[in-house]
């Protein structure tokens, strides 16, 4: 234990992470994954709007610095940047459940023949409701229509070679493939790239949910040519619970005569106060927005998004893969009898979160032990437990620590 100590002393010397840039709540924080913490921007960033509604009112829509009018376009180039996205590809509206609905009223158009949408079993509930909904909106039966990956038996997480033959049996009748990377339970990331070129050889599209992806892997939407993503930005975006969320539909798709719901927000900004009968596309994602969106939260996310400006998810990833690999080590060597890791240990195959079960007692009583420490980690029904080094703001030697409170609670 004292080397593991060190070993996060020494690497604790040498390392540069953005943690001044964050509130800190008092104890051991491991669940960025469900909540992220505050920037300290954030509270100022805030207070600027509400100054501006108290002196300007209505005029805030046009004032000077970062008027209200066109205070979401500030958002698209930053979180164009942590998803690899062109910028017109992105925008920031609503929140993640309702924006993938959205996006399947565009993307999910089934036909007698080409109607399945493919999941995995141990997808987000929200998911799973959103795509059955979908199915049954659409006049399918989702037993028929839903194609739920499941683990092979024994197995917790889906293979590449899984996904693939599923997408190769099904080649013929599937419309959609909703996978969420990572997955919300494992951990496990998904080879994007792969899975849209088998896809796009029968025509089928893909989408992501990454409420556990953006900000946390490495991305490259653009170019490994998914047609659409959203994803939730109080997670690893720390933006502030419930803040909106971010879409992404690739520019192929911009201007393509699709079914799309639309409201004013949506139509050209350069005509919209004319109020005129007629829709204008602006060729952009944000054509999908439907109103004008919540300033006060936008404030508390830019100072969220000032931070991964001063970074890239390349750099962040690389530190996410070191501190996730400590930690790893750190239960491995101390904890191998007490506990089973679910998440996959090659670095290409997760984030930075690990999920695991205890050996033996009992899950529940373990989380709230920790909890009474104030050592933040979560667990999920009937018995994961997961818990997150954010490559922003958790230390070694928060590891370190972390590993020290398992033992102490475990033994
Ligand atoms: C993977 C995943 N998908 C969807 C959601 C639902 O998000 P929202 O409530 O913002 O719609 C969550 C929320 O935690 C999530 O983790």
């Amino acid at each position: 234990m004292q080397d593991f100590f060190q070993e996060a002393e020494v690497r604790g010397q040498t390392d540069c992470l953005l943690a001044h840039e964050f509130c800190h709540p008092e104890g051991l924080y491991f669940t960025g994954h469900s909540l992220g913490l505050m920037p300290r921007k954030a509270p100022d960033y805030v207070q600027e709007e509400l100054e501006a509604w108290k002196k300007l009112a209505v005029e805030g829509h046009f004032k000077e610095s970062r008027p209200w009018y066109s205070y979401h376009e500030n958002f698209c180039k930053p979180m164009s940047h942590i998803v690899g996205a062109q910028e017109e590809e992105v925008v920031v509206m609503n929140s993640l459940t309702v924006n993938l609905h959205l996006l399947m009223v565009s993307f999910y158009r089934p036909n007698s023949k080409r109607f399945k949408i493919l999941i995995e079993k141990n997808a987000f509930p929200s998911d799973l409701y959103a795509v059955k909904s979908q199915a049954r909106f659409h006049g399918f039966d989702p037993e028929e229509a839903v194609i739920e990956l499941e683990p092979d038996q024994g197995e917790f997480l889906i293979s590449q070679e899984q996904i693939l033959s599923s997408i190769e049996t099904h080649k013929d009748s599937l419309a959609l493939i909703l996978l969420g990377n990572c997955n919300y339970l494992s951990g496990q990331s998904f080879p994007v790239s792969t899975i849209v070129d088998k896809a796009k050889e029968w025509g089928i599209l893909v989408g992501l949910d990454l409420a556990h992806g953006a900000g946390n892997l490495y991305l490259e939407l653009h170019n490994w040519n998914v047609d659409f993503a959203a994803w939730c930005s109080y997670k690893y975006l720390n933006s502030g619970p419930g803040n909106l969320s971010g879409v992404f539909i690739h520019k192929k798709h911009l201007g393509e005569p699709l079914p799309r719901f639309e409201g004013w927000w949506g139509t050209d900004k350069k005509s919209r106060f004319q109020m005129k009968p007629q829709f204008e596309d602006m060729l952009t994602a944000e054509s999908w927005q439907l109103s004008n969106p919540p300033i006060l939260d936008l404030a508390a996310m830019r100072a969220s998004m000032e931070i991964f400006e001063k970074t890239s998810m390349r750099q962040l990833r690389d530190r996410g893969d070191q501190l996730t690999a400590f930690l790893e080590k750190g239960l491995r060597v101390f904890l191998k009898e007490h506990i089973d890791l679910i998440t996959p240990s090659n670095p290409s195959e997760r984030g930075s979160m690990l999920s695991l079960r205890l050996k033996k007692g009992n899950p529940r009583e373990f989380y709230q032990q920790l909890q009474k420490k104030k050592v933040f980690i979560d667990f999920r029904e009937p018995d994961i437990l997961r818990l997150t080094p954010s490559p922003l703001y958790t230390s070694y030697q928060e590891v370190a620590q972390l590993v020290q409170a398992f033992k102490e609670c475990l033994q």
